[in-house]
């Protein structure tokens, strides 16, 4: 058997009470054993600045290193005005440069986006489809995961309590551990 694969997770919220944390933890929880994911956390990291590239911040080398050293990625975000948000574009943009040094190059990534909302964040889904395409990130197409009405999952300790989602967001893991293995040629 082939050693479980290390799964970056990444949430586009910095939110305390983050709908989009609770669902990352969720994922993690409903993970297969072919799978390790872990948070990456994106609230330290310096806002994007080229000229800092000489010098770069303990918090870029800290977020490179950690995506680097994972086997595959997996974006759980919130909507911001029908986009990603901006701290999560501001990660990607960290880990794409130096230019010819992108850490995002050829790894596997799973999208899960989530809103109180009718249209589980479609918008930032999709926007982020569109980098993850120049990062040359093989993106799980099916199944597509727009988490609608999304505050109505969780208990009051963060906990998930809707079982039709569980078994959704079982399966969704269970299809990127699978898509994760094709790309590794499994
Ligand atoms: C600046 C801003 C813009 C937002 N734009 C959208 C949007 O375009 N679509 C949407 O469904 N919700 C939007 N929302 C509402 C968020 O979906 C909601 O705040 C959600 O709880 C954010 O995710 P989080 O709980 O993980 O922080 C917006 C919220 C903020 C603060």
């Amino acid at each position: 058997m082939s050693k479980p694969s290390e799964v970056a997770v990444l949430v586009g919220s910095l939110r305390k009470d983050s709908i989009n944390r609770k669902l990352a933890k969720a994922l993690i929880s409903l993970a297969p054993p072919s799978l390790v994911p872990g948070l990456v956390e994106l609230a330290d990291l310096t806002l994007f600045n080229q000229d800092l590239e000489t010098n770069p911040p303990a918090s870029w080398v800290r977020f490179r290193e950690a995506i680097s050293g994972a086997d595959a990625v997996l974006f759980v975000t919130a909507e911001y005005n029908r986009s990603v948000p901006g701290m999560l574009k501001n990660a990607i943009d960290i880990g794409s440069r130096p230019y010819g040094h992108s850490v995002w190059n050829g790894k596997p990534a799973a999208i899960v986006s989530a809103s109180p909302g009718a249209i589980g964040a479609f918008g930032a889904n999709h926007h982020l489809r569109q980098s993850l395409v120049f990062l040359n990130m093989p993106v799980l197409q099916q199944p597509e995961a727009y988490i609608g009405h999304a505050d109505k999952l969780f208990g009051a300790d963060g906990g998930l309590v809707d079982e039709t989602s569980r078994t959704f967001l079982r399966s969704f893991m269970q299809a990127f551990a699978d898509w994760i293995a094709t790309q590794a040629g499994h």
